[in-house]
């Protein structure tokens, strides 16, 4: 491993109080889609636009610690000054970033309806690389979906060693790793359900984890929110969603873990700042870790809209809007007028 205290410190930085994690690392098909949505044509150049449009939104660096990267644009350039690449840009800023380096959920053998996440392969030389363009943290997604007689235990077990073994490669190669289990919201299931299967994972994950000997302060873990499936009858509220959550994170997380940083998953962007929020206002003093976000369609999707291919202003300022009510969520004061540093 590295040096571990500089791991320890890039954690307590990506979850630092008022600020948390933008994840931008869409695939280039998945950023196609988005673009299609909203008629813009996918290309290397308009994604680099889109994305430096974030970053370079005036105050981000007060609302966001660490920003997820794809491939393509870590080795991109700011559209400003040419010479600037992306990273060096986000460092200049006081934010980490970060680089997704999964290569995909795949059909997991034998499973037909479960998927295992793959990319370990060459992922040791693939973390130099990406350790010598910048990169300070990692990404890897695993993911679990709820439905009948699933997930089975071959798929939870199955990624939850695939996340160990990319965790202590990021570690020993100087990166902080961001655990991605996710239980999936699509489907029909209860919250309770969701609290069920979500216990199962997180209990694998850290098993796994404490197996292969990762560094639990240097990572950083990003889980679902426990939550009624979208297509579930009975849709659980704000407390109720808060309160479960909490619980299954108290139960199942080790209170030395650097810190908790939420993904969005599909949930409305009102709604995933204002579970945050209700989380942070009740138990802020019982929590071991800091509970922030690294939302992606939920810091996004408002931003996406309002540029639309070339309306840099909207775009930024739907952007900062919904950065700064998270960073207020992060506090639990998302109902008050408080002065955000
Ligand atoms: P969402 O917040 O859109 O779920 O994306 C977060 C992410 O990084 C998924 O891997």
């Amino acid at each position: 491993m590295k040096n571990s205290q500089d791991l320890i410190n890039i954690a307590r930085q990506m979850v630092q109080k008022g600020k948390g994690i933008l994840a931008a690392d869409e695939s280039t098909p998945t950023c196609t889609k988005r673009f299609e949505s909203i008629g813009v044509e996918s290309t290397f150049d308009s994604r680099n636009q889109y994305r430096d449009m974030l970053f370079s939104a005036t105050g981000i660096e007060n609302y966001i610690s660490g920003v997820i990267l794809f491939d393509e644009t870590l080795k991109q350039f700011t559209i400003a000054n040419k010479d600037i690449p992306i990273p060096q840009y986000l460092q200049s800023l006081g934010i980490v970033p970060g680089i997704k380096v999964d290569t995909g959920a795949k059909v997991l053998a034998g499973f037909e309806n479960e998927k295992i996440t793959e990319g370990l392969d060459g992922l040791r030389n693939r973390l130099k690389e990406y350790y010598d363009l910048g990169a300070r943290f990692a990404k890897w997604r695993a993911v679990i979906t709820i439905g009948e007689s699933i997930p089975s235990d071959a798929c939870i077990y199955s990624n939850a060693h695939s996340l160990a073994r990319y965790a202590s490669l990021c570690q020993e190669n100087g990166l902080v790793p961001i655990v991605e289990p996710e239980v999936l919201m699509d489907g029909t299931h209860t919250i309770e359900t969701c609290y069920e299967v979500s216990k199962r994972t997180l209990h694998a994950v850290f098993e796994q984890l404490m197996m292969h000997q990762v560094l639990l302060e240097g990572i950083v873990l990003k889980p679902n929110m426990i939550i009624s499936a979208l297509g579930c009858l009975e849709q659980a509220d704000v407390e109720k969603v808060s309160d479960m959550t909490f619980k299954c994170l108290k139960d199942s997380v080790p209170a030395e873990v650097g810190g908790i940083a939420f993904l969005s998953g599909g949930q409305s962007s009102d709604l995933a700042t204002q579970h945050l929020n209700c989380m942070n206002n009740k138990y802020s003093e019982e929590m071991p870790w800091n509970l922030t976000f690294s939302y992606g369609r939920a810091l996004q999707n408002d931003a996406l809209n309002a540029w639309s291919g070339n309306n840099l202003n909207e775009g930024q300022k739907a952007f900062l809007e919904r950065a700064k009510t998270n960073s207020l969520a992060t506090y639990g004061k998302l109902n008050e007028t408080v002065e955000v540093e």
